[in-house]
């Protein structure tokens, strides 16, 4: 597998996880380590102080357990404060600080970041000179193809980025008027491979192997980012690494999945809290029934267990008595 060289920091391997706040904390980034992520930045944290201070976002930057390298991503407008969140998060154990100019979310546009940002080049710039000058360690910057179609300036941005010193680049294929509907597309990413030397990392709708070898041949990309399909399936990072090393990708076990899904649980107890734990898990699980078409109406049952331990048993149980609609397991 091509390893990716970020400033003085190895990647051992071309498919990361994206960031997706509210999904992929410690323990979900450290699921889809195991099945082959090789890398998972920490989700969007706010760059005020004041902000990083909540009890949500020192969890999001709890970075402790995380295998290498450890990446904390930031969200800002503000030069000086992004570099001084740089500097903190440095501080905190982050060997990667990536710059967040993709979110397309209302909240974060409303005070101009994120994707807004994608319409201010010279601010990005003066973020981004800032961030790099703060930190010894590599900066990185997550871009969307441009605001809407008829400004897709990625391209320039990057190249901007570059001069900056930022170290890589990932590209939504979409533009922020474009949200996460329609198709992504690759062209945007293959002119931006073509016009900077940094690695250049391809995102939006990589859902299979067979996709991710597609999108890397076209664009000449170093390597894909999976966001919403690696949800409810961590497996899919083994699928995208077996293709790419021109190896026929092996079935599931089905004790692959149960085995998985129970550890993903313990996983975001142990983070968590049992009482705060057996709630915020919902989410995983209801994407792990929506991927295997599992019974949803047992999902009540297991969302009602009162103790970590029940919802364990009622899980085991739905996984048990399941017939997985998917093609993947072997008995
Ligand atoms: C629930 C959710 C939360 C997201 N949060 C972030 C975020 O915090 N930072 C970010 O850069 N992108 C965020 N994204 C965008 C993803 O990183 C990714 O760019 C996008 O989903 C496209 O990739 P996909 O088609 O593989 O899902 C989020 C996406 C989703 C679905």
């Amino acid at each position: 597998m091509k390893h990716i060289q970020v400033g003085e920091v190895d990647i051992p391997g071309q498919v990361f996880l994206a960031p997706m706040a509210g999904f992929s904390d410690l323990p979900y980034r450290n699921i889809c380590r195991k099945w082959g992520a090789s890398y998972a930045v920490a989700e969007m944290t706010a760059s005020k102080e004041n902000l990083q201070k909540t009890k949500k976002t020192s969890l999001r930057m709890t970075l402790n357990e995380e295998s290498e390298p450890r990446g904390i991503q930031l969200i800002g407008s503000v030069p000086e404060e992004l570099a001084e969140a740089a500097v903190r998060v440095q501080a905190a154990g982050a060997q990667i600080v990536d710059f967040n100019c993709g979110c397309p979310a209302r909240k974060v546009c409303s005070v101009a970041c994120g994707s807004a940002l994608m319409k201010q080049p010279e601010l990005v710039g003066e973020i981004l000179q800032k961030m790099v000058s703060a930190v010894t360690v590599p900066v990185t910057l997550k871009i969307r193809t441009g605001w809407d179609s008829f400004s897709l300036n990625a391209v320039d941005i990057g190249k901007l980025a570059e001069d900056t010193g930022v170290k890589m680049l990932v590209i939504h294929g979409r533009t922020r008027e474009q949200g996460f509907k329609g198709e992504a597309e690759y062209e945007t990413a293959r002119q931006l491979k073509n016009a900077v030397s940094i690695p250049v990392i391809v995102n939006g709708d990589i859902n299979s192997g067979k996709k991710a070898l597609d999108v890397l041949q076209y664009t000449g990309a170093d390597g894909v980012m999976v966001g919403r399909a690696a949800l409810g399936n961590p497996w899919l990072f083994k699928e995208i690494n077996s293709i790419l090393s021109g190896i026929e990708p092996q079935l599931l076990k089905r004790s692959d999945i149960e085995d998985t899904i129970i550890d993903h649980m313990k996983e975001h107890y142990a983070f968590y809290g049992e009482m705060l734990g057996i709630r915020t898990i919902r989410k995983h699980l209801n994407q792990y029934v929506k991927r295997f078409s599992l019974n949803g109406d047992e999902l009540q049952k297991i969302y009602l267990a009162k103790n970590a331990g029940e919802q364990i048993e009622r899980t085991r149980d739905l996984l048990g008595s399941s017939r997985f609609s998917v093609n993947v397991f072997e008995e």
